[in-house]
């Protein structure tokens, strides 16, 4: 079979491993042919392609960002986008389609499978992690490794400043980055969409802290979808609706707030697209491995409109449909692990 690859949505550090997996077990295994589809779904509406034999993904493993390119591109914003996107494949002579993405990127997957019978599977891929139907996706490993580390150093300026510091974080409409990277970075509180948290809870924590625990300096991370009550202003939409989350500055404003309640001196790091940056970690490489391998082998096996998902520590996959229902919010429990350790 010709297999198109086609990579959506905001990159991240592991999707290189994926197409080179999911070419290579292709390749050796089921004697497929691969070709790229550049920029996400534009590159299938456009017809732009570039080759992917065994040489084009030898030495991807490490490399971060994806070699295809990506875009939010949604042809099902477009008058006859899908019907186009149909045609195209036709025109491709492309077989089957292998979508690696977010929920945006599988919902047009799913769309193409249900409406136009498209053969297409679908590979969970969000430094999110807000995708149901898979317990994680890659990249976000990777994701809260680098929030974790950028943590740790603004523990020793923090501390040596006695200043609070807030570090916004990536994760959209989900805290699940903020929740993990503040487990791991000892953050003294962490903000995220599923908990909204008064500032009279925030600024307690910080006050405990100088207060009773003798310490001057606090750290306090906060997600961009956090709800700090009215956001003021319009912010720009992308194709799928989503805002422009970061032009919102939800870090500042907390920051402000802080500096107004508490008198402290604060300080505002926003993480952004470095969380999306570079190589992946050794973790994300292996799990991107594993998606792609599955990836090939749910085309050879024919699980249309099915996604790749890890459960527990199986590779399994389920259908595209249940992945994009509704978005994975961090559960109470996780963030309860986080709660003890606050102020
Ligand atoms: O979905 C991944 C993500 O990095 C979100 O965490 C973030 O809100 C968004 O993409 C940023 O989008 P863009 O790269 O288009 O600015």
């Amino acid at each position: 079979m010709k297999i198109g690859i086609l990579t959506g949505g905001g990159d991240c550090p592991g999707l290189n491993a994926v197409i080179r997996a999911a070419v290579r077990v292709g390749v050796v295994r089921f004697g497929h042919t691969h070709v790229g589809l550049r920029r996400g779904w534009r590159g299938l509406l456009e017809g732009e392609t570039v080759p992917l034999g065994l040489g084009d993904v030898s030495g991807l493993l490490h490399r971060g960002g994806t070699i295809l390119g990506s875009s939010r591109t949604n042809p099902g914003a477009r008058e006859g986008g899908m019907e186009q996107a149909v045609t195209a494949l036709r025109d491709l002579g492309i077989e089957a389609l292998i979508a690696i993405g977010g929920e945006d990127t599988l919902g047009v997957a799913n769309r193409l499978y249900n409406e136009h019978n498209v053969k297409v599977i679908g590979v969970p891929k969000t430094i999110d992690n807000d995708l149901s139907g898979t317990d994680y996706t890659f990249g976000f490993s990777t994701a809260v490794q680098i929030a974790t580390d950028a943590i740790d150093r603004l523990h020793t300026t923090a501390e040596s400043h006695d200043r609070v510091m807030v570090v916004e974080v990536m994760g959209r409409h989900v805290g699940w980055i903020a929740t993990h990277a503040g487990i791991a970075g000892g953050a003294d509180a962490i903000l995220i969409p599923e908990r909204p948290m008064p500032m009279d809870e925030i600024v307690g924590h910080i006050q405990s802290r100088h207060e009773s625990r003798g310490k001057d300096f606090s750290i306090i991370v906060v997600s961009e979808g956090a709800e700090l009550g009215p956001t003021g202003g319009e912010v720009e939409l992308d194709e799928f609706g989503h805002p422009q989350l970061a032009a919102i500055g939800v870090g500042e404003r907390l920051a402000q707030a802080i500096r107004e309640r508490t008198q402290f001196d604060t300080r505002v790091t926003v993480l952004g697209h470095v969380q999306r940056g570079g190589t992946p970690n050794a973790h994300d490489r292996i799990l991107a491995t594993r998606f792609g391998s599955h990836a090939a082998e749910m085309i050879a096996e024919g699980s249309f409109g099915r996604m790749a998902a890890l459960h527990g520590d199986t590779m399994t996959d389920v259908p595209i449909a249940e992945a994009v229902a509704e978005l994975k919010r961090v559960p109470p429990e996780r963030y309860a692990v986080a709660e003890p350790f606050f102020g």
